[in-house]
């Protein structure tokens, strides 16, 4: 099986991912022998004046390309970002959407809430056929305690991505049964390394794609991880068919929450 990642923080020294070239290129040479072909390079995009840095970030991702080529890996690449998500946010710049595909881009909230001003922002983007992915949203307070809030936003047109470390329970036992009833719901569009190193948060995919087959079955697991990005990457519509009910039975721990908090 082979996967497409569409978050991956590879690009050396621009954001807390990987600190130099050495580790980019040990990330890449894991994910190729993971089975991951294509890669979306999304560097966090923290304020409207990150975008000043669009040059450096294509032209790190060229050099990155040429440097992969030269050791031997086949994987492709595209730009990106990780847009932190704000009133006045703009999709105009090269790296805004994924793979310059002109529709989809991904989006991340604080870890503590969902801003009042999303739903009004995310309707107007919509109407505009720009297509918010929403990032981890596994990992955020306000869908812990109210899984419903992602739930809505994917109603208004939203998709969701989870990171495969969620699912195999890096973020603790709270995110990963929220994780669990996310995808119960048919909810999750994409699954993604979010990798930001080659140890602690690596570029794999297939043990969360083999936990997926195995509870979800192989359609769904080949969606999330392949099908779904393969269209994302062209701009194409992505489909999952009818919304489940989304039953949360699990009390909400603060505890664990603070958990999440240590663990960024
Ligand atoms: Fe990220």
């Amino acid at each position: 099986m082979k996967y497409i990642d569409i978050h991956s923080h590879v690009l050396p020294g621009i954001d807390d991912g990987a600190e130099n070239w050495d580790v980019s290129l040990e990330m890449l040479r894991q994910a190729e022998q993971d089975g991951i072909e294509e890669v979306i390079c999304t560097p966090h995009i923290l304020s409207q004046s990150d975008f000043d840095r669009e040059e450096e970030i294509l032209s790190l991702l060229g050099e990155l390309k040429t440097r992969a080529r030269e050791t031997g890996i086949t994987i492709r690449m595209y730009p990106g970002s990780e847009l932190y998500i704000q009133p006045h946010f703009q999709l105009e710049k090269k790296i805004a959407t994924l793979a310059q595909n002109g529709r989809y881009f991904l989006i991340e909230f604080s870890m503590s809430m969902i801003p009042d001003f999303v739903a009004k922002k995310f309707f107007e983007l919509i109407l505009d056929d720009k297509t918010p992915i929403i990032a981890h949203p596994e990992r955020n307070a306000s869908v812990l305690s109210q899984p419903d809030k992602a739930l809505s936003l994917v109603q208004r047109g939203a998709l969701l991505q989870i990171n495969a470390g969620s699912l195999l329970g890096r973020f603790g036992k709270n995110v990963k049964d929220v994780a669990h009833k996310l995808l119960d719901a048919n909810i999750v569009h994409f699954i993604a390394s979010d990798a930001h190193d080659a140890k602690s948060r690596p570029l794999k995919l297939s043990a969360a794609f083999h936990y997926v087959q195995e509870n979800w079955g192989p359609e769904k697991a080949r969606l999330l991880f392949y099908d779904n990005p393969k269209k994302m990457l062209s701009a194409q519509d992505i489909d999952m068919g009818p919304i489940l009910p989304l039953e949360y039975r699990k009390k909400f721990s603060f505890k664990n929450t603070l958990s999440i908090f240590k663990k960024q």
